[in-house]
């Protein structure tokens, strides 16, 4: 496990997006795995001020996202289908065709997990997954407890993350009760793993997953499991270590 230790959410979207574009330039049909929420943002603006530079292409670069809320459709502006579109997909040069997320309004969101993650094993896997932390160690929408075994599935949100999440939405009742998310062997099949962690707020969580012991009660210790795994911690975010 490699921590680099950046100064601020900006060099840390600059060390995250250097190596996202470096593998895409040396590796066009990359699988990347995508993260929302406000952490990535900058990473994601960094690539589309490269790619409207420098002409980085992604027409043959797959993506899957980590999660999705349940009930909401893509158009929906909280959803992470529309996060994804607006901040990323319609300002550089994907095929759009290539860019998977889970089906939060789909009929029936079992059956959807299934084939999400049948279609990740078809792409050939993960090359490089880009993570974030949730205040209560959750990656993706694995909430604490969640089994290290577990595959693409529903999850019934923490009450902690709603209250955390729901800066987005009007007001706390309009956050979702449930989500599909990737699961944890999912995502420790991936080849490559950047957890990108800034802030005060994630300070506790962070220090579990560096100095903690490994259990499924803070699902992001796992991650110490990983062969290829680099933290990138902004310095408010180290400051419990
Ligand atoms: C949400 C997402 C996670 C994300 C986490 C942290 O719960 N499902 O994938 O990592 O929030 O979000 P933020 O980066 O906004 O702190």
């Amino acid at each position: 496990m490699k921590v680099n230790v950046v100064k601020d959410i900006e060099e840390l979207s600059l060390v995250a997006a250097k190596r996202m574009i470096e593998k895409v330039r040396r590796q066009p049909t990359t699988v990347l795995g995508l993260a929302t929420g406000s952490t990535p943002l900058g990473t994601y603006r960094k690539l589309v001020q490269d790619f409207q530079e420098n002409r980085t292409s992604y027409k043959h670069v797959t993506t899957f996202n980590l999660d999705e809320y349940v009930g909401l459709a893509a158009t929906d502006k909280n959803s992470y289908h529309y996060y994804m579109n607006d901040h990323l997909f319609g300002q550089i040069n994907i095929n759009q065709a290539q860019t998977f997320l889970p089906n939060g309004a789909g009929v029936d969101p079992s059956e959807e997990c299934l084939r999400y993650e049948e279609k990740i094993r078809q792409s050939g896997g993960i090359d490089l997954q880009i993570l974030g932390l949730g205040e209560n160690g959750h990656i993706g929408f694995n909430e604490p407890g969640t089994s290290f075994s577990s595959q693409t599935h529903v999850v019934t949100l923490a009450e902690t993350t709603r209250v955390a999440n729901s800066r987005y939405f009007p007001s706390l009742a309009d956050v979702p009760t449930e989500a599909i998310t990737m699961g944890i062997e999912t995502i420790m099949k991936a080849r490559e793993i950047l957890l990108l962690v800034s802030g005060e707020k994630k300070a506790k969580a962070l220090r579990e997953v560096i100095e903690g012991s490994v259990s499924e009660t803070v699902p992001a210790t796992v991650l110490r499991n990983h062969p290829n795994i680099t933290i990138i911690a902004d310095e408010a975010s180290v400051k419990c270590l």
